[in-house]
């Protein structure tokens, strides 16, 4: 079954405004000001959707990571911000976001030209939820805090003891390119309500919104040092940051591979680090479903972003009562998801974000045919120009195959049967992830059954990928350590200290 491209696959012409944040000169936010790298080295930008050079991002030195560690490390040591009263630490946090909001449309363009994602999908999903962390974190400023406790093995009144939260001090935080806007304000948001300072890497192949983001620290009012954006590659500008001496916390998402060489490398000087990683997640689907309803929730779930998510439903369990009816639902289903160029209202999906992760997702669907399985859609690519890969749905797989085990981060489904709830419990568990699962079914018992039997950080009922700034996020197993997101995400940037006072 082919794929249908819907109309055109031609990008259009970019806006003016999106024009001028292209012709930016490659630099970095370090102290509230724009300097530029001594090296000259550049990162090319590539629109995902032609595969063109459109820009060049700094490659930050080790000379500019130290300076800009620097300049967070002042910034923390000398309280230019935790030393405001938490009410304007809170406002100017509401005011980035509203500063996101009031640039909506050029922001979610910048989105679409770098990381290759609908701009109309991007202004619909990626922009709000970027602005909607801040001001959820916002909150947290004027509300963190500590407790009395009376010691236990004492009379009472003997001592005056007490619980604090401190901010952690200088946190560095790496981010992917799946959602540049939304992981980089993911990040900072509980960062400056907890009172830390910050040195923000997004991803090489996706620095603009966060350059953009820089631009609004200042209008915002935030003090030089709290937020310095620096770009560059990971192994060398990322390396350098997530073991620089003076960083207190290492934040980061992206590949489990790269989370342990961070995990590792915080290990000699014992600094915080929060991972959250890769994941296989499963959709389970019961026999007493709607089918079409069910159907259009896993296409979404795999095909949203070019599934090019930490959470993307990758495995699809059917009970073998409605398997076939369920792949060909979510078959059907795959059209809606014919990718095209990112500028282009009618696509809902857009191209892969480079040519390395085109060809790596299409390396995983030329193993599952050469390891036996059967494509029933997809399984190309629509053009010859830009990344793109067509929805692919793998059947005939079994739990040993490469495709079955591994992220593949790519629009790329494979589907199983199972029998009854156990067998697919630990089927879903097979695997060394652990970040989201969906269960659908009407039956209640089965699902909060599920629920507690699956491992993982999120399990939905009905639904995929509901995340929320309000619910802790974060991964079992290799998915990561810690969690973000609500007071969970705040306290991973605070220490806790007792105080205790003999009276
Ligand atoms: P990556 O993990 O290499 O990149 C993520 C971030 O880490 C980027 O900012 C990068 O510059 C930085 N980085 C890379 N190497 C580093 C190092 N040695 N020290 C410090 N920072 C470093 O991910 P990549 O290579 O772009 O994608 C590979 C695979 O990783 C994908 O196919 C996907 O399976 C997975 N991935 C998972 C993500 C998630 O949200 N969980 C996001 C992106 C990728
Ligand atoms: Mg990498």
């Amino acid at each position: 079954m082919n794929v249908m491209p819907k109309n055109s696959m031609v990008q259009p012409e970019y806006s003016g405004a999106a024009k001028k944040a292209l012709a930016r000169k490659p630099s970095l936010f370090i102290n509230n000001e724009w300097v530029e790298s001594t090296t000259g080295k550049t990162v090319d930008v590539i629109d995902p959707s032609t595969g063109k050079i459109v820009s060049q991002i700094a490659d930050a030195s080790d000379q500019e990571i130290d300076r800009a560690v620097a300049a967070a490390r002042q910034a923390f040591d000398d309280g230019r911000w935790t030393g405001l009263p938490p009410i304007a630490r809170e406002q100017m946090i509401h005011k980035l976001a509203d500063l996101i909001t009031d640039h909506a449309e050029e922001l979610a363009e910048l989105e679409a030209i770098d990381n290759g994602k609908n701009a109309a999908v991007a202004k619909g999903m990626d922009i709000p939820a970027s602005a909607g962390m801040l001001h959820y974190m916002a909150g947290w400023a004027t509300k963190v805090s500590g407790s009395q406790i009376d010691p236990m093995a004492s009379p009472s009144g003997a001592f005056h003891a007490y619980v604090r939260k401190e901010p952690i001090g200088v946190a560095a935080q790496i981010v992917p390119w799946n959602f540049p806007l939304i992981m980089a304000t993911g990040k900072i948001a509980p960062a400056l309500a907890a009172g830390c300072t910050i040195v923000l890497k997004p991803a090489e192949q996706t620095s603009l919104t966060a350059l953009r983001l820089a631009d609004f620290v200042e209008q915002a009012g935030f003090p030089p040092g709290v937020i310095n954006v620096v770009t560059g590659l990971g192994e060398t500008a990322g390396a350098r940051l997530s073991t620089h001496p003076d960083v207190d916390k290492v934040a980061f998402t992206g590949s489990t591979e790269v989370g342990k060489i961070i995990n590792r490398a915080a290990t000699d000087s014992l600094k915080r680090v929060t991972l959250e990683l890769g994941g296989k997640s499963p959709v389970v689907v019961m026999p007493d479903v709607d089918v079409e309803e069910v159907s259009a929730g896993a296409a979404g779930a795999i095909f949203f972003n070019a599934g090019q998510i930490c959470v993307a439903g990758s495995r699809l369990f059917a009970h073998k009562s409605v398997f076939d009816k369920v792949v060909e639902g979510v078959a059907k289903h795959a059209d809606d998801w014919a990718p095209g160029p990112s500028l282009c209202p009618e696509y809902r999906m857009g191209p892969l974000v480079s040519d390395e992760q085109q060809k790596r997702v299409m390396g995983f669907i030329e193993s599952g045919k050469n390891e036996g399985a059967s494509i029933v859609k997809g399984g190309d690519s629509p053009s010859d120009q830009g990344y793109f890969v067509n929805p692919t749905i793998m059947v005939d797989v079994n739990p040993n195959m490469k495709v079955v085990r591994e992220e593949i981060f790519g629009p790329v489904l494979v589907a199983q049967r199972f029998d009854d709830i156990d067998e697919v419990a630990k089927a879903a568990n097979d695997t060394l992830y652990g970040l989201g699962a969906s269960v659908w079914t009407k039956d209640l018992s089965t699902m909060h059954r599920l629920a507690a039997k699956i491992k993982s950080g999120s399990v939905w009922g009905n639904c995929h990928s509901m995340i929320d700034p309000a619910l802790p996020f974060g991964g079992y197993k290799q998915s990561g350590i810690g969690r973000e997101h609500s007071s969970t995400g705040v306290e991973a940037y605070m220490e806790t200290k007792s105080v205790i006072i003999a009276l």
